[in-house]
């Protein structure tokens, strides 16, 4: 599955990286079935009162509109568990993911279909539901350092955060990609994108 998130398209690095990785990927995996979902040109809807309703309501108890109001979720869940590898162009705005970005993740983080409440079980209160994925983000940032151990670590709230929430729904395969340097370009960010490419070409030759 490929998703795409900035709200940029020409300019875009996580964008182009993210279909260079799925051109690459193709050539030695020809059999793939590729998913594309682009929701920085196609926002995805922030959820509301009648969507959290929804959502906690008992499946088998839900009217009709309330499965309206949780059309899209279900779709974007399905695919989820449908695909097997995730690559996910994720620009950092602000120290974290944009608010498109965050909306998805709200979509997709559901009761029942992506992880269980069971507040009964003192041992696993929360249980993901997702098991078998892979998943590669490709970010981009205007500055650099925000790699472990790099000056910006500790501002970073982009991949710190997409491991806790993707391990929280069962997603644990986790590869982060960065492309910093954007606001610099010349030759830093030149290096920086010749890096990243490397990174793609090893991970889709695997
Ligand atoms: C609203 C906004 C917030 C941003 N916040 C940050 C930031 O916190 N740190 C940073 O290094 N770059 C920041 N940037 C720069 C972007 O991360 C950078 O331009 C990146 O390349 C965007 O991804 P894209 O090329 O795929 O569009 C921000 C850019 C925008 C538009």
């Amino acid at each position: 599955m490929h998703v795409d998130s900035s709200p940029r398209v020409e300019r875009s690095h996580t964008r182009r990286l993210s279909a260079e990785f799925v051109e690459s990927w193709r050539d030695s995996h020809p059999e793939t079935n590729i998913v594309y979902r682009d929701i920085g040109r196609n926002p995805i809807p922030h959820v509301t009162e009648e969507w959290i309703g929804a959502a906690f309501t008992p499946t088998n108890q839900r009217t009709s509109a309330q499965l309206d109001t949780l059309a899209l979720s279900d779709r974007l869940v399905d695919e989820l568990l449908e695909a097997d590898v995730y690559v996910m162009g994720i620009p950092m705005y602000n120290f974290g993911v944009s608010s498109g970005f965050k909306a998805y993740i709200d979509q997709i983080v559901r009761i029942g279909r992506t992880f269980l409440f069971e507040p009964q079980d003192p041992g696993a209160i929360y249980k993901p539901l997702l098991t078998g994925k892979t998943l590669y983000v490709i970010t981009a940032s205007g500055d650099s350092g925000y790699e472990p151990g790099g000056v910006n670590a500790r501002i970073n709230h982009l991949a710190p955060y997409l491991h806790t929430v993707f391990q929280f729904i069962g997603v644990t395969d986790i590869s982060v990609i960065s492309v910093g340097s954007d606001e610099f370009g010349g030759e830093r960010l030149q290096d920086s994108l010749a890096r990243a490419r490397k990174a793609i070409a090893e991970i889709s030759a695997r």
